[in-house]
């Protein structure tokens, strides 16, 4: 598949289904408490879109995923599955991963939260995390590489003595789900896909606590460090504008470029 240019038109209904993702963030935010389930979390996700934003879960049924959202907790990278055995407890971090699908294209977007009393060491974790993509939004132009984009994410979670997650990356976005381009989130300086204005992709990087290496469980999703030790993740989607970068899940509290 060949990475795909949007139109100016194309971009205004992903700015759309990218503002409707972050609202399903920052409409969950009070919802996120020691005591409520993933289950819980994932239907009022699920109602919020179908009924009140007119918008489609991306995930359910993706592949066969069953649920609307992803909720992944401690050391899970990516991919959790709602469930209803699994409440919230005090010192949880926990990635809320949303896509919608809204006349036709798709907004992907993620963010941690701490609930209750979270450790200090994990607060950390999940602000490396944070900063590491907001350092490789501030990058993202015209004649940017994907290299230059990796290798700053890369940088600054191996700077801070944590390691960046391989098997899994940002893509493309648009009217399908996942598209070209792979955006890893290592790499080197100066080489890889040269951005062009009107291009849309994701930036996602998942930071683990000890090492890189991670593992699928049973249920063929969840994603689980193999050490066991805790990971973070944040995601945007962004659009390539002719002067810089727009990010289109971005949330009220934000203060992006
Ligand atoms: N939202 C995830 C991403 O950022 C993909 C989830 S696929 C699913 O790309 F099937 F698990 F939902
Ligand atoms: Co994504
Ligand atoms: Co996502």
């Amino acid at each position: 598949m060949a990475v795909s240019i949007k139109t100016p038109a194309e971009i205004e209904r992903m700015r759309v289904a990218g503002r409707l993702a972050a609202e399903v963030l920052e409409m969950i935010a009070p919802h996120m408490e020691a005591g409520i389930t993933t289950a819980e979390l994932d239907r009022i996700c699920h109602d919020y879109m179908v009924h009140v934003q007119h918008a489609i879960p991306a995930p359910l049924n993706y592949r066969g995923f069953p649920k609307s959202i992803c909720t992944s907790i401690n050391q899970v990278v990516c991919h959790g599955i709602p469930s209803a055995q699994r409440a919230l407890k005090s010192g949880d971090i926990i990635n809320m991963d949303i896509t919608v699908i809204k006349d036709g294209f798709h907004g992907d977007t993620s963010m941690m939260f701490g609930i209750g009393k979270v450790a200090e060491h994990a607060e950390r974790l999940m602000r490396i995390a944070r900063e590491c993509l907001y350092q490789a939004i501030a990058l993202v132009r015209p004649g940017c590489r994907l290299g230059d984009i990796g290798h700053i994410i890369q940088q600054h979670a191996e700077g801070n003595y944590y390691s960046v997650v391989r098997e899994y990356c940002g893509h493309g976005i648009g009217r399908q789900f996942h598209e070209d381009p792979q955006v890893l989130h290592y790499g080197q300086p100066g080489t890889g896909l040269v951005l062009e204005e009107g291009m849309v992709f994701t930036i996602e990087p998942m930071i683990n606590a000890g090492k890189h290496h991670t593992r699928l469980k049973p249920d063929g999703w969840t994603v689980e460090t193999r050490d066991g030790r805790l990971s973070a993740q944040w995601e945007h989607t962004v659009a390539v504008t002719a002067t810089g970068v727009e990010v289109l899940t971005a949330r009220l509290d934000e203060n992006l470029p």
